[in-house]
């Protein structure tokens, strides 16, 4: 069965066709990074009118790369949460407007449970296992016991990941987005210039007390990490006032020593959900998961888990957002008969299961 997906919940337009769940026959995304880099950051409105734009085109790109008409199409899915409001309407009222034309089911799609399936689809099919979801607007632990079987088991409390990582980076002006460029210049720092804020990474996996079966130990805080580069940037810990002149060095430092941290919280919350839900295996997706210091310091620490702890990322183009991710997930809901009606909503902020 082949499902053609869309996906403009936030600042990609992107649309894929996957086969059985598994075989990824196109997958096109047209980012607005461009559109968006003027203003240091997404725009609702300019995200929702490129989406708009471009959906048509990169719906056509995605089905002639599939080699695919809509006679082989088997039900066209689209991600309806969460996401800004106006950039997820176009994505459904194109997943409609199709479904109806084309005589196909449609299925809406929730935009995190893709980022989970992300690992499944690149082939990584041990379950349960624990996931890590870290990207710009959202950092999830959940237990996933199957495709469709999502337990949340933790989650910010404040700035997702990759949010503190564009924080930190805008800080530091490395532009928009800052992800990836703040992954580079952490690069340039030595192994012992990495540790400037490690007091505020928490406790290493393992650690006496650790995992504890209080459940909130499981959630996570970025806040006053990047509250602690800022002030460290401004030279004072009290009131407002310019950043201070750093070299370049100082610079590759702080970057580093963020990386470090952030990268110290999301492996131990990880390492202590497989601990404490007794899970050996651990897949990790969202933008974030693109990190390099991440992917490694996960690996490190999950060989010296005793046993040793099974550590999956998928490729980077599959951990930043993109279509393939919900149209694979789709196969799932639609393989057990269901479809949405033509009623179906999009709910920018879907009320979430809380922590178990
Ligand atoms: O999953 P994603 O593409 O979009 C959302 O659903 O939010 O994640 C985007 C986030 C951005 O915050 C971006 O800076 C971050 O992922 N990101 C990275 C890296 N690549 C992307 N953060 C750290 N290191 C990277 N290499
Ligand atoms: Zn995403």
């Amino acid at each position: 069965m082949k499902v053609l997906g869309i996906e403009t919940s936030c600042d990609e337009t992107a649309a894929a066709v996957v086969e059985d769940g598994r075989r990824i026959l196109s997958n096109i995304v047209a980012s607005q990074f461009d559109l968006h880099r003027p203003f240091g950051g997404v725009v609702p409105e300019v995200a929702a009118r490129a989406h708009a734009e471009h959906i048509t085109a990169v719906i056509d790109e995605a089905m002639a790369a599939a080699a695919c008409s809509p006679r082989d199409i088997d039900a066209v899915s689209a991600v309806n949460r969460p996401g800004l409001i106006g950039a997820l309407l176009v994505g459904v009222a194109a997943a409609k407007a199709l479904a109806i034309a084309w005589g196909k089911p449609l299925l809406g799609m929730d935009h995190i449970h893709g980022h989970v399936y992300a690992s499944t689809l690149a082939g990584f099919t041990v379950f349960p296992h624990i996931s890590l979801i870290v990207s710009g607007g959202h950092t999830c632990l959940y237990r996933v016991g199957g495709p469709l079987e999502f337990t949340v088991l933790g989650q910010t409390a404040d700035d997702a990941a990759g949010e503190a990582f564009d924080k930190v980076a805008k800080m530091l002006e490395l532009g928009f987005p800052g992800g990836p460029a703040l992954g580079k210049l952490a690069e340039q720092a030595p192994a012992e210039a990495r540790g400037l804020f490690k007091h505020l990474a928490g406790r290493p996996a393992g650690s006496p007390g650790d995992p504890a079966d209080r459940p909130t130990d499981l959630d996570f805080s970025f806040s006053g990490l990047k509250t602690a580069v800022y002030y460290h940037l401004r030279g004072t810990t009290r009131g407002r006032g310019p950043l201070r002149e750093i070299t370049e060095t100082e610079r590759a430092a702080v970057a580093a020593s963020f990386q470090e941290a952030a990268c110290e919280i999301m492996v131990n919350k990880t390492l202590a959900a497989c601990r404490r839900e007794k899970i050996g295996a651990a897949a990790v997706g969202g933008g974030v998961a693109c990190n390099k210091r991440l992917r490694e310091m996960l690996k490190e620490r999950a060989a010296l888990e005793k046993p040793e702890i099974q550590v999956f990322f998928p490729p980077p183009a599959l951990c930043t957002d993109n279509a393939a991710m919900n149209a694979g997930l789709a196969y799932h809901r639609l393989a057990r008969g269901e479809a949405d009606g033509l009623d179906l909503d999009a709910d920018p902020t879907p009320k979430r299961q809380f922590r178990v």
